[in-house]
């Protein structure tokens, strides 16, 4: 039985979800880069679809996100928004397009808009960018703030392991969490912090929480699309459920047309003119 076949398609936006935080219905997002996946992850209803500036290491695979530049996001996120009817589609500010300044984040998250069509951007960071988040606000455009594991910040955390493990940081960040909601944030992502501190996150806060590696008692999930299809198959934090092993089923396709090839057995009479 689809679930999809009885819902309207009618257009996800910020006041959406912020409405499906009010009533309890969680929030589903995940990642897309391209308009093939995003088509499909927009048919099957998916609430929000973040073009992620892990594009950086699903797409273009570098080992983080820091090289992705601001025109390859917006190539990613006009090819996104041609795909998607219904979700709500937020795009990442990469690294460097907005922690020179506020004007300068303005200028970049204005470029994602105009050039894009997208609905929304994120940025990573606390008290420190809470000055761009409200300059981007009041331009119009809505901002999803991201905590915790902030990949951008890489070098400075030296590991991926879980963060705000220590009270110190995990009061750092519920103060930042604070901040950036009385900035304007319609909504926050909170990455690989422990499962506890997620949930007095979203207890503390109007804007929805949407987790990825921190728990259930969080307003939604996300996850990254490639690895939950499992396209990438190396890649298997505690946190992740992959739905699908992709990667096998696409090499054992692939396997075949060469073998059909080599074989002289395809294209057979029928797949010709
Ligand atoms: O870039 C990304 O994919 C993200 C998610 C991990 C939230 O920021």
């Amino acid at each position: 039985m689809s679930v999809t076949s009885t819902k309207p398609a009618k257009r996800i936006t910020v006041h959406t979800i912020q409405e499906m935080k009010q009533r309890g219905e969680k929030i589903s997002m995940l990642t897309a880069y391209d308009y093939s996946l995003a088509k499909i992850i927009d048919d099957a209803h998916i609430d929000v679809l973040l073009v992620g500036d892990s594009a950086s290491n699903v797409m273009a695979g570098h080992e983080t996100t820091l090289p992705i530049t601001l025109d390859q996001m917006i190539y990613h996120a006009s090819s996104v928004i041609r795909a998607v009817k219904r979700a709500l589609v937020v795009v990442d500010l990469p690294f460097g397009s907005y922690q020179g300044n506020s004007k300068e984040a303005l200028y970049s998250s204005i470029r994602i808009m105009k050039e894009s069509g997208a609905h929304a951007i994120k940025l990573e960071g606390g008290e420190e960018v809470a000055e761009s988040v409200k300059r981007i606000i009041s331009a119009g455009v809505p901002v999803m703030g991201h905590l915790g594991l902030t990949p951008q910040s890489i070098y400075k955390f030296g590991t991926y392991a879980v963060r705000a493990v220590e009270k110190e940081e995990a009061d750092k960040l519920l103060k930042d969490a604070q901040i950036l909601q009385d900035a304007g944030c319609f909504a926050l992502v909170l990455e690989k912090i422990p499962a506890e501190l997620a949930r007095q996150v979203a207890a503390m806060l109007k804007i929805p929480v949407i987790g990825i590696g921190a728990g259930g008692d969080v307003d939604g999930q996300v996850l990254v699309l490639h690895d939950m299809l499992g396209i990438n198959k190396d890649f298997s934090p505690r946190f992740m459920r992959r739905y699908m092993n992709l990667y096998e089923e696409i090499k054992q396709g692939v396997e075949k047309y060469i073998q059909d090839v080599k074989a002289k057995d395809f294209p057979n009479e029928n797949e010709q003119y």
